[in-house]
């Protein structure tokens, strides 16, 4: 076998000439972040709303949880002009390149990072309480989520909203067989990366009412991804190279040689491929009434640190 699980880098398709070197993973996933704020831009508006709607007044302190290259930040940046962000994340690539963005964005004075593990105590890197919490694509990495809920309330003032979004499943593909001419490709790639747990996907509705919010309001939306635009041919190219690796070993010969050409035609532009992605959105209030309850921490959960 010349690929393994979690070997991410030297494959042929990233190798080609006029396109670079093979990106590192982290840039690569950096540059699939920045394309699904894009080709999600009308997901992150609706999440956005509901925000506003569920907070009824101009949030003066925000947290990005697991802010990564900073899709949230900078919109929440953008659609609340009188708050400050603070944007939390482990990995310090990540929040280089959100502030990057900030800056270009002239966003300097109201976006702070903080390098911090959401398994550890985050809150005490804030200032004060937050009116807004954020947590995208981001809950279901940490070790203890519940954990991080009951964080979170806690760090919101009464009345304060959090809102937290994770992928809703696996994308649907249009054609099927990617446009590569081998039937039900689509499928297969989907089942495979099933068996590796891919897409992550969450449930949070009963994590956030144990916290103690209410109300907690669950929405489904999608997105569609169409290589008839710049962005949505290298989205899926990404997507599709990015998980061929995972599932390598798993895939026919055939199926192989079908995704990589339905990769090349998305890089060479004459792919017809559609991909449409499906979101989750919770959007949880702190009771404006609660002033003295706090979501107790189960005493079982002996992991503590
Ligand atoms: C899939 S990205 C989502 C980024 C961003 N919220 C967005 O919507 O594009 C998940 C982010 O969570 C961060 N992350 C994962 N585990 C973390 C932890 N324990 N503490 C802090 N950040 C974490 C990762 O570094 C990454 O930037």
């Amino acid at each position: 076998m010349t690929h393994s699980h979690h070997h991410a880098h030297g494959h042929t398709h990233t190798d080609r000439p006029g396109h670079g070197p093979a990106p590192e993973g982290d840039t690569g996933m950096a540059e699939l972040l920045d394309l699904d704020a894009t080709l999600g831009a009308s997901v992150l508006a609706g999440a956005l709303d509901a925000a506003a709607a569920a907070l009824g007044r101009a949030p003066r302190s925000i947290v990005d949880l697991g802010a990564g290259t900073g899709t949230g930040t900078l919109a929440l940046a953008a659609r609340f002009p009188g708050a400050q962000v603070h944007s939390l994340d482990a990995t310090a690539t990540m929040l280089e390149r959100l502030t990057d963005s900030a800056d270009a964005a002239g966003l300097t004075d109201r976006v702070t990072t903080h390098l911090v593990d959401l398994d550890g105590d985050w809150p005490a890197e804030l200032p004060g309480p937050v009116d807004l919490a954020w947590a995208a694509l981001s809950l279901h990495h940490v070790s203890d989520p519940g954990q991080v809920l009951r964080q979170a309330y806690g760090a919101l003032a009464p009345g304060g909203v959090l809102v937290v979004t994770e992928m809703a499943g696996a994308a649907t593909w249009s054609p099927t067989d990617l446009g590569s001419g081998v039937n039900g490709l689509g499928d297969r790639f989907d089942a495979a990366l099933a068996t590796y747990g891919y897409p992550v996907t969450a449930e949070w509705t009963t994590a956030l009412g144990e916290a103690c919010f209410a109300p907690v309001e669950r929405r489904e939306t999608s997105f569609e991804a169409s290589a008839t635009t710049t962005d949505g041919a290298r989205y899926m190219a990404l997507h599709l190279a990015k998980n061929r690796d995972r599932i390598a070993d798993d895939l026919s010969p055939e199926d192989l040689a079908g995704l990589d050409a339905t990769i090349a035609a998305l890089e060479a532009g004459t792919s017809g491929l559609r991909s449409t992605s499906g979101r989750i959105v919770w959007v949880a209030v702190r009771p404006a009434d609660d002033r003295t309850t706090t979501p107790t921490t189960p005493t079982q959960d002996g992991d503590a640190r």
